[in-house]
């Protein structure tokens, strides 16, 4: 399949933002977006071209992953890339956010991806918008990049993406990954677990499963450990050494490990804490294929959305 006869078979062609996995809500929308993220990671020699087009980078907390990522997507695709940078903006002599889109409007910016630590930042300025939206992260609420990235993983391994069971290990109350990973999930009908100590999932759906780590670890296809996010923690003290006893990916935790299960964790990861330094490496453990699959399914996005506005060709 080429990229054209790829565009015809795509059923979502008209979204203007990504905010959040419900922007995506039908099992077809998801995998037409996997299509194509998988369709890009194939044929590097048939990409498409974007002309004239401009993405601004609004990231307002330190990333690696997300911002490079995005990056390196957007250079693949021809698209020329700005950065703002918070501290050295105007925000920092209170223009406001949507002053600031507007004047990133004004430039002729077609797209912003944008990472907040406020849950609602993109929301709030969603309606009458003339450049599309990209969330890359947005305060503990969602990071749905993320959440298809680690799809994509998913079914690189697998070659499925239902029918499956996934647990969720961790610091779960204060994860945007978590919370997009459970919505994509249910969306495709996956069964879903969580594993982690009171503090770190007291506040999650009642409805969702609670397991034991060992449990998840003998009886999951995947195992999604997550970074404790001290960062967002208020008078939240963790016991290290109960935690590595109990929630870690240890030498003696992995010999529950099912032999089939793959282990994501969206990074960076503390080592020693959430997955001990030596098993990093291990087979099962797929973080830097995540990393490598974040480039293709970050194209996949940003083509989503700005294919249906601008004219482009293919090599
Ligand atoms: N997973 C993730 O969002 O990593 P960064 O914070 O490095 O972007």
């Amino acid at each position: 399949m080429n990229y054209i006869a790829l565009k015809k078979t795509e059923i979502m062609n008209k979204l203007k933002h990504f905010h959040s996995i419900q922007d995506i809500n039908t099992y077809s929308m998801i995998n037409g977006l996997l299509l194509k993220a998988i369709f890009f990671a194939k044929n590097q020699d048939q990409l498409p071209v974007y002309k004239d087009t401009t993405i601004a980078q609004l990231f307002m907390e330190p990333s690696t992953r997300t911002q490079l990522s995005f990056e390196i997507a957007c250079q693949k695709l021809g698209i020329n890339t700005v950065q703002l940078n918070s501290q050295q903006s105007s925000l920092k002599k209170d223009e406001s956010f949507e002053d600031t889109l507007q004047t990133l409007e004004a430039m002729g910016i077609s797209g912003a991806i944008i990472r907040s630590t406020d849950d609602l930042l993109i929301k709030r300025h969603l309606p009458n918008r003339k450049l599309s939206m990209i969330n890359a992260g947005s305060g503990v609420s969602s990071h749905p990049s993320q959440a298809m990235l680690d799809l994509l993983t998913i079914y690189n391994h697998f070659n499925r993406i239902d029918n499956l069971k996934i647990s969720i290990i961790g610091d779960v109350n204060h994860s945007r990954v978590a919370n997009s990973n459970i919505e994509l999930h249910k969306i495709l009908n996956n069964t879903i677990c969580i594993c982690g100590p009171d503090a770190f999932t007291n506040k999650v759906d009642k409805n969702i499963k609670r397991v034991s780590l060992e449990d998840a670890l003998k009886d999951s296809d995947i195992i999604i450990f997550l970074r404790i996010q001290f960062e967002r923690h208020q008078n939240l003290e963790i016991n290290k050494e109960e935690y590595i006893q109990n929630y870690s990916l240890n030498n003696h935790s992995i010999l529950n490990l099912n032999k089939s299960a793959i282990i994501l964790h969206p990074g960076p990861v503390n080592r020693d804490l959430e997955i001990a330094s030596n098993l990093i490496g291990h087979s099962q453990v797929k973080i830097l294929n995540q990393v490598t699959n974040s480039i293709p399914m970050r194209m996949a996005i940003i083509d989503h959305i700005l294919g249906s506005q601008h004219a482009r060709s293919t090599h």
